[in-house]
């Protein structure tokens, strides 16, 4: 494995090292970890199945769970999808950033069946990471990029915590730090006549509504129907237990708070780590995975959480705590 340090704005990085390592490891059919504005991506060639198989297999996902194709620009996702209005509008106000579009695939994309998991349709997205546009654009073919995470383990957002999960599995690994914007983008599905809301993630819904006029509905399906794949419950999953809604600190307990005061009990938390203390949504979707991945560390049982409220990027914060704290099936863990 190689690892390489870049800057994220870098303006000459397609000149180095780093970029001519991971263009090859992709183009050879490799995987590499690729940081995006959200969170770090374990990319491979989309249009490669046996890549695509590449990334199942690290990640121990469930091979029905399709993965999203970044590409560098709308035009490219035109190739890949079918746009209509809403697809135009979305696109336009959202991209470059942390939004992915499920729209009907296109009959000539060369976006491998594994990648979409067979599906009609395609998740595409052009991300505000300029080394991933960069990835796209110099490797021909969109790039297939889940979470570079174990499946069910919470979403890396540095490379340490990548190479912590995957290291065995890579062949390269982009370091640019920290990821911006710390959850993974918001889904949009508009494969049918509504628009819905597949997975809560780094843009509000009420920013998405406001731009298409109408409200998204909620995502259908199961756990187990592909129609709305990888939204499995227990996802998400530290080590520890996780308690919601938390007004307390129990003993044993590690604390992840959001906003101050902190609860009674706080003073004898095994650990402490606030999300927001000015309890800003945003401050706290950056910081909320790596927290959980610390706390998990401390070594307690369960970590106790105080509440976030539903607005901004709290939707999302709320979906992904739901998920660590959903009761974990080993059977059926993806
Ligand atoms: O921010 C992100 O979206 C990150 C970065 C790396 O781009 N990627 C990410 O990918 O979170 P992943 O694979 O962990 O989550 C993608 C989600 C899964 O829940 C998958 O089921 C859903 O997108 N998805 C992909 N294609 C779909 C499709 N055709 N229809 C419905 N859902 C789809
Ligand atoms: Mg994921």
């Amino acid at each position: 494995m190689q690892r390489f340090l870049v800057e994220k704005t870098a303006t000459d990085w397609r000149e180095t090292e780093a970029f001519r390592a991971a263009v090859a490891a992709i183009a050879a059919g490799r995987l590499v970890a690729v940081p995006t504005e959200t969170v770090y991506g374990l990319a491979a060639d989309a249009t490669n199945p046996s890549a695509c198989a590449g990334i199942f297999v690290a990640k121990g996902r469930p091979s029905f769970n399709p993965l999203i194709a970044h590409v560098a620009s709308l035009k490219e996702a035109e190739r890949h999808g079918v746009f209509d209005e809403r697809a135009l509008k979305l696109a336009r106000a959202f991209w470059p950033g942390p939004l992915t579009l499920v729209v009907p695939k296109r009959a000539d994309s060369p976006v491998c069946d594994l990648a979409t998991a067979g599906l009609a349709t395609i998740a595409l997205r052009v991300p505000a990471s300029k080394i991933m546009r960069d990835l796209a654009e110099a490797c021909g073919s969109p790039i297939a990029a889940p979470s570079a995470n174990r499946s069910g383990r919470i979403s890396a957002t540095t490379a340490d915590a990548v190479v912590e999960d995957l290291g065995g599995s890579l062949d390269v690994v982009i370091d640019a730090g920290a990821t911006p914007v710390g959850v993974e983008s918001t889904i949009v599905g508009l494969a049918g006549d509504k628009p819905r809301l597949l997975r809560p993630g780094g843009i509000a819904r009420e920013d998405i509504e406001a731009v298409l006029g109408q409200p998204l509905l909620e995502a259908e399906g199961s756990d187990t129907a592909p129609t709305a794949p990888g939204m499995l419950t227990s996802h998400y999953a530290p080590t520890a237990r996780i308690r919601l809604a938390a007004g307390d600190v129990r003993p044993g307990e590690a604390l992840l708070a959001f906003g101050l005061p902190l609860p009674a009990g706080a003073h004898q938390a095994v650990a402490i780590e606030n999300l927001s203390e000015r309890a800003d949504t945003t401050e706290a979707a950056i910081r909320l995975f790596a927290a959980l991945r610390r706390l998990d560390a401390s070594g307690a049982a369960t970590i106790a959480v105080m509440p976030v409220p539903m607005g901004g990027l709290g939707e999302a914060i709320n979906d992904r705590l739901k998920r660590a704290a959903a009761p974990r099936d080993r059977s059926f863990q993806a």
